[in-house]
């Protein structure tokens, strides 16, 4: 397999989808709830999501194509070439601000995360890696990630875990947060992880995600050092939603295993 063809043809695929997703704010964008009445979809996500695979059944008809609004494959297994994709991460920034959302797109081979893309559509910023090759920010090569202690880290984390809650012990979150300089909350899981990647934030710690929303990062995360895994330290295992963590290498087991006590 040709991962250098493929990686271009899915740099361009993403730019052609962000150029659709710019053009479609000309029109009325149709918005509907999904599992509750805050968790949006609108038309763009679905036709984003319809163009990306209708070109890659074309194009690469072995392989598979897992995507958020369900017109992709529904697999069991990793076993081949699979691609993750969400045709919008970051749907409420989408529909309230007009930015902060992101094309989060991980292509895994046999399991293993081979190309990797987070592109920003709006800033047009292209976060992009490829096994043991590197990763990038544009053209920019992100260097590795160094140690920072957890007093100046700046944590991705929602708000509503420092509120009591099913999933995790808020007590241990309050002192995450107070301990941490600060804390940023962007609403889109892909982008969060290209933050953390490039060093604009520390950590992201999320209780919830989809495989969509963490393949394409993890495999950038994963050159410039920084730890992904669910909340019990374990590999993500993307064939079904789980908790989340991604830091820098050093803030990793001192966040687990002092702040996170899931319930
Ligand atoms: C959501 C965003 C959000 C995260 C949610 C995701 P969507 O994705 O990444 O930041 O907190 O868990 O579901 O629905 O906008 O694609
Ligand atoms: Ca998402
Ligand atoms: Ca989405």
């Amino acid at each position: 397999m040709n991962l250098n063809a493929i990686d271009r043809y899915a740099k361009s695929l993403i730019k052609e989808a962000g150029h659709k997703i710019r053009v479609s704010f000309f029109n009325t964008i149709d918005i509907d709830s999904k599992s509750d009445a805050n968790d949006l979809v609108t038309n763009i996500d679905k036709e984003v999501e319809r163009f990306f695979i209708e070109r890659v059944k074309e194009d690469f008809p072995d392989h598979k194509i897992v995507s958020e609004e369900g017109f992709g494959d529904r697999i069991s297994s990793l076993d081949g070439t699979v691609w993750f994709l969400d045709p919008i991460d970051g749907t409420m920034n989408f529909i309230h601000q007009k930015r902060n959302f992101a094309i989060s797109l991980g292509i895994y081979v046999d399991g293993v995360g081979m190309l990797g893309y987070i592109y920003d559509v709006m800033a047009d910023d292209l976060y992009h890696a490829a096994k043991n090759e590197g990763a990038y920010f544009n053209d920019e090569r992100l260097p590795q990630l160094e140690v920072t202690p957890l007093e100046e880290a700046v944590i991705g984390i929602n708000a509503s875990w420092v509120a009591p809650n099913a999933k995790v012990d808020n007590d241990k979150i309050i002192q995450l947060v107070t301990r941490c300089r600060g804390t940023r909350s962007y609403g889109s899981a892909a982008i969060e992880l290209a933050y953390v990647s490039s060093g604009r934030i520390d950590a992201y710690i999320s209780m919830r995600l989809a495989p969509w929303d963490i393949a394409g990062g993890i495999v950038i995360a994963q050159e410039v050092g920084a730890l992904a895994t669910n909340l019990q330290g374990e590999a993500p295992h993307l064939l079904g939603t789980d908790s989340f963590i991604v830091t820098r290498p050093n803030l990793h087991n001192e966040i687990l295993t002092n702040y996170i006590r899931l319930k």
